[in-house]
């Protein structure tokens, strides 16, 4: 093999080719800063323009409105084997078994042309958060709340886990919270995505395998952690002596440090005086004191910015929902990237399948049972 072609971590390979979107210079979906995206457009209008290529219409964006609407609706089944689970279910794994049992009564699953994908994928979109707020919901001992159809997406999310319409402010902070989730290029989850789909495998499984890549703590499942760490320093005043010790323990810092942004994560720097509003508006501005320490002396010791799990975790903490709650939310925004690249990927298929270099010993001749020694 040759060892030029070998990265750990596949660090810096180009692993193919996409149009949805890039991490040069910033980020952009379909060539649209997401700030720009984050400022001006609703997650509707970010989610349409992810799948469909282009930023819609009034009229499209209408219609995606109510399409989402009607595919709000998911077959009891779900829902009742979803209230089955033991209730010491991660909400993650949950996530991954809800995409799953969703396959089993999507009228289209095994359809696995262009168009049947893009319906697919509106359809998980519209039922992950439903099967989101079911768990939540059953978790407290509560029966689900439907969502209202004439609301906004981020609205319905926030109406399905807590059983009350939200403000404006909270409805905006989940909405651009959800924009900034949506698309990554070629993160580990979407690789996944686009791996099991370039076996001509099917939407819900490359979902389904995504989940799981997202769960872990070096990805999605960071958000939870730094909700975790922030806990664990308490006051603004125990912050500085934390991370020094926690750095010289060699411990890793949830919320900090990128694979491909080493200056900054600029989704990260949009959220951050989002976040500070909410934790005005909720009397926290100590845990805003504390995030700035620890983002200080970080930066001092390591040079490691934060990335975006960093501020959305608190910004989820303002917005009173529980920590198990954190990574879901990701999956129910990145279902749209993971389902754009599966797309992107069959369109362009060709069977992703690189080769490694081969570490274990060398040949050598087949020795019979008897002559076996440990
Ligand atoms: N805290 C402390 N040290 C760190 C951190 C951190 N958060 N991140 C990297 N380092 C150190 C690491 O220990 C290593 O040091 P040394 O060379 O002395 O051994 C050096 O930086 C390089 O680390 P690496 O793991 O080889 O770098 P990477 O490019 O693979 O790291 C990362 C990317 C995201 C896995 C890593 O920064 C990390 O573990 N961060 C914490 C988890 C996290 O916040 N993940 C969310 C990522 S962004 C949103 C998402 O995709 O979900």
């Amino acid at each position: 093999m040759n060892e030029a072609i070998y990265r750990p971590g596949l660090e810096g390979v180009i692993a193919g080719e996409t149009a949805i979107s890039t991490v040069d210079g910033g980020l952009l979906y379909r060539g649209y800063s997401v700030e720009d995206l984050a400022q001006h457009a609703t997650f509707e209008e970010t989610a349409y323009l992810i799948l469909h290529g282009e930023l819609p219409t009034a009229a499209q964006l209408g219609e995606f409105r109510c399409r989402l609407a009607g595919n709000y609706s998911v077959h009891r089944n779900v829902i009742e084997a979803l209230r089955l689970l033991p209730a010491e279910t991660s909400f993650m794994d949950a996530m991954r078994t809800a995409a799953s049992l969703l396959a089993h009564w999507d009228p289209e699953a095994g359809d696995d042309t262009h168009d049947a994908n893009l319906r697919k994928a509106e359809r998980l979109l519209a039922q992950l958060p439903v099967a989101l707020g079911a768990l939540h919901r059953f978790r407290g001992g509560r029966e689900p709340v439907g969502p209202a159809p004439e609301r906004s997406f981020a609205a319905n999310v926030l109406l399905m886990l807590r059983g009350e319409a939200p403000s404006p402010a909270h409805e905006r902070a989940m909405d651009v919270s959800l924009t900034l989730y949506a698309e990554h290029e070629f993160n580990a989850s979407t690789f996944t995505a686009r791996v099991v789909c370039s076996t001509m495998s099917d939407l819900h499984s490359a979902v389904v395998a995504a989940i799981g890549a997202l769960k872990g703590p070096l990805h999605g499942g960071a958000n939870e952690r730094v909700m975790e760490v922030l806990e664990e320093v308490g006051a603004p005043g125990n912050a500085e002596g934390w991370v020094r010790a926690a750095l010289a323990q060699k411990r890793r810092i949830m919320g900090f440090g990128h694979r491909v942004y080493k200056t900054g994560d600029p989704r990260a720097r949009f959220l951050k005086p989002l976040c500070a509003d909410l934790a005005r508006d909720v009397h926290r501005e100590d845990l805003e004191r504390t995030a700035d320490v620890i983002e200080r002396i970080v930066g001092e010791e390591k040079g490691l910015p934060p990335n975006l799990d960093w501020p959305s975790a608190r910004l989820y903490y303002y917005l009173g929902l529980p920590i198990e709650l954190y990574t879901p939310l990701f999956v129910v925004s990145r279902v749209v990237g993971w389902s754009a690249h599966a797309v992107e990927q069959l369109d362009h298929n060709r069977l992703i399948r690189p080769r490694a270099n081969y570490t274990g010993p060398a040949a050598r001749s087949w020795k019979p049972l008897a002559e076996r020694t440990p």
